[in-house]
């Protein structure tokens, strides 16, 4: 399905219903993330499933994204789809995206899940990072970030014992249009720290981390999220990397379940 959202084409999938689940995706990733939450938790909630502006079958406009931006269209899509207030559930990007989304429209949130991400902004040399990969990218198309991506996005034993997830993930970043791999860079290089709203959450919030995950560690970046948060659960999951919905679904899908059922 699509919607015009901001003078911009967003294709989403919708399904099933219950309370309002809005899966956000990564970097540099689309809704196809996240399938197996999609067909194995529309009986407990409606799950919308959009690509991000610039990923996946939606419009690729050029320029940066910031994560405000990206927040701004989920908004708009939420209103589009009269839909009220969500539970949102972003992992890494999705999640830096979830937490703009809570600064500016915290009324529209019911709760939050963050999956394998940080609420810190980018060190100088990560930033740099970023602006390297953006030249790679503008030369030689998306295959520089998706191999860069993928040795960091799985768990060691998903990446030898499991070739469908590691294919899986890699034609999932390869098929991402530069112009969008280029302007989540440049907005994730922008972003702010998020870290000073954290104490503000006063929604039911569960954070998920994959237990082998390199980019945003659980015993770090989950441990201090969730800390900073009041009230939130922290859950690792073992056998997982960044990816943890991915490659650990069912007990993701259990964990999820589990919080959906004590968000009023
Ligand atoms: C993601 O998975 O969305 C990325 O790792 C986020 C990032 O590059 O910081």
């Amino acid at each position: 399905m699509e919607a015009i959202v901001n003078c911009t084409r967003l294709y989403y999938v919708q399904m099933g219903q219950g309370i309002p689940l809005l899966l956000v995706h990564g970097y540099p990733l689309d809704h196809t993330l996240w399938l197996a939450q999609m067909d194995r938790l529309s009986d407990i909630a409606q799950v919308i499933a959009p690509d991000l502006r610039g990923f996946g079958q939606s419009d690729a406009p050029d320029g940066i994204c910031t994560m405000v931006a990206y927040a701004d269209d989920l908004a708009a899509l939420l209103d589009a789809l009269k839909i009220g207030p969500v539970v949102v559930c972003g992992l890494s990007m999705g999640g830096y995206i979830a937490l703009a989304f809570w600064k500016k429209y915290a009324a529209r949130v019911r709760g939050l899940i963050l999956v394998d991400t940080r609420a810190g902004a980018d060190a100088p040399a990560a930033r740099q990072g970023r602006l390297d990969m953006v030249e790679q990218v503008k030369q030689h198309g998306a295959k520089p970030a998706a191999d860069a991506m993928l040795p960091r996005l799985l768990a060691e034993s998903t990446r030898q014992l499991r070739p469908d997830v590691v294919e899986f993930a890699h034609a999932m970043m390869l098929r991402q249009p530069p112009v969008g791999i280029i302007g989540a860079q440049l907005g994730m290089a922008e972003r702010p720290d998020s870290t000073p709203i954290l104490p503000t959450i006063n929604v039911p919030t569960l954070a998920v981390f994959g237990a082998e995950d390199v980019v945003t560690p659980a015993e770090t970046e989950g441990r201090d999220l969730a800390a900073a948060i009041p009230g939130a659960k922290l859950v690792v999951l073992p056998d997982a990397g960044h990816l943890s919905n991915l490659e650990q679904p069912d007990a993701f899908n259990t964990a999820v379940r589990e919080f959906l059922a004590c968000v009023a």
